[in-house]
């Protein structure tokens, strides 16, 4: 039985807290929103989204959110600073109409590299965002695969803080030869990779990298890769440029061509399908937190993982419920 079927029983014989449940979406993602609304058995909300002449977002809710448990599906992909904009548009009119909870699933999650100052004229905008999401009335973050786990403590509310880990390994299966390697771009996804070599049955290697305002240089590689296939793993793939290097180095120290890569989150900013559709690379797994760019692209595999979000805002609202 679906959320909303079980809500609606619930209020129509007066047992319950008068909660009913409500999915918005923004227009970042809304086939995403679509599978999370059907996956929970809620409907999607009317609402118009638009921009003034002078580029100010413009949200007007097309029906009442009054006492429900609504939900904003929206990840804030490129452009990131419009798709955080409607975000925060549509949680504000939601608490300003007296919506009982607002959960935001924000499958990825923009600004979560900036987790941290470099040096002291930098700013954090990973937590910047937290601030913002908070200040209109979010109450509760369900996110997938955040850059580094920390960000999750930049908010008070609870976080569902999720993987596309397990989606990932279960789909890559039939695609990987005998004797593979998990290979990690750089120092910051060595616990994901193990994560991987473990959920797969597959051995570690680890590659270090340098990374400058203009390039991405590897530096060292600490595990052995001649002659052994690999999957290259790595939260995102934003320019290609971290994965088409750290793929040139496999190579080079002798790996078998045919490098199978799998992040969960696909921006794909040009050039990044050029980097990366070249012979030695067999395929591209993403998920579909992010609409994708690219799409059409033979090596690409878009891997659904709206039953992921779906479960962990069942999980919530049933908990919410309970009191
Ligand atoms: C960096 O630490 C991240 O985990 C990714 O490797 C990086 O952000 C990907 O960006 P690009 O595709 O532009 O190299």
């Amino acid at each position: 039985m679906g959320i909303l079927s079980k809500v609606e029983q619930h209020s129509e014989t007066e047992t319950t807290v008068g909660l009913d449940v409500i999915l918005f979406s923004g227009r970042a993602n809304p086939q995403l929103a679509a599978a999370i609304a059907r996956d929970l058995d809620v409907r999607v909300g009317r609402c118009e989204i638009d921009r003034f002449a002078d580029g100010e977002t413009s949200v007007r809710l097309g029906e009442s959110v009054t006492g429900r448990h609504v939900v904003l599906v929206q990840p804030t992909a490129p452009p990131v600073n419009d798709h955080l904009m409607e975000l925060l548009a549509l949680a504000d009119a939601c608490r300003r109409g007296i919506a009982a909870r607002i959960s935001a699933v924000i499958p990825y999650y923009g600004y979560a590299r900036s987790d941290k100052r470099h040096n002291e004229l930098e700013p954090i905008m990973g937590r910047v965002v937290a601030d913002l999401l908070q200040s209109v009335g979010i109450s509760h973050l369900v996110t997938m695969d955040l850059h580094t786990p920390q960000i999750e403590g930049f908010f008070r509310a609870p976080v569902d803080s999720l993987t596309a880990m397990e989606s990932l390994c279960a789909a890559m299966r039939a695609d990987l030869p005998k004797d593979f390697v998990v290979v990690a771009p750089d120092a910051g996804r060595a616990t994901l990779a193990a994560q991987y070599a473990q959920c797969l049955g597959a051995e570690v290697v680890v590659l270090h990298k340098r990374r400058t305002r203009e390039h991405v240089e590897t530096v060292r590689i600490v595990g052995d890769v001649a002659g052994r296939a690999c999957v290259l793993i790595d939260d995102m793939i934003s320019t290609g440029g971290t994965l088409a290097q750290a793929t040139a180095v496999l190579l080079d120290k002798g790996a078998r061509p045919g490098i199978v890569i799998a992040a969960t989150h696909g921006l794909f900013i040009a050039p990044a399908r050029e980097r990366l559709d070249i012979e030695g690379v067999k395929a591209v797994y993403v998920t579909d937190t992010i609409a994708s760019p690219v799409a059409g692209w033979p090596k690409l595999r878009v891997v659904p993982v709206a039953p992921v979000f779906a479960a962990a805002v069942r999980r919530y609202i049933e908990g919410a419920h309970r009191g």
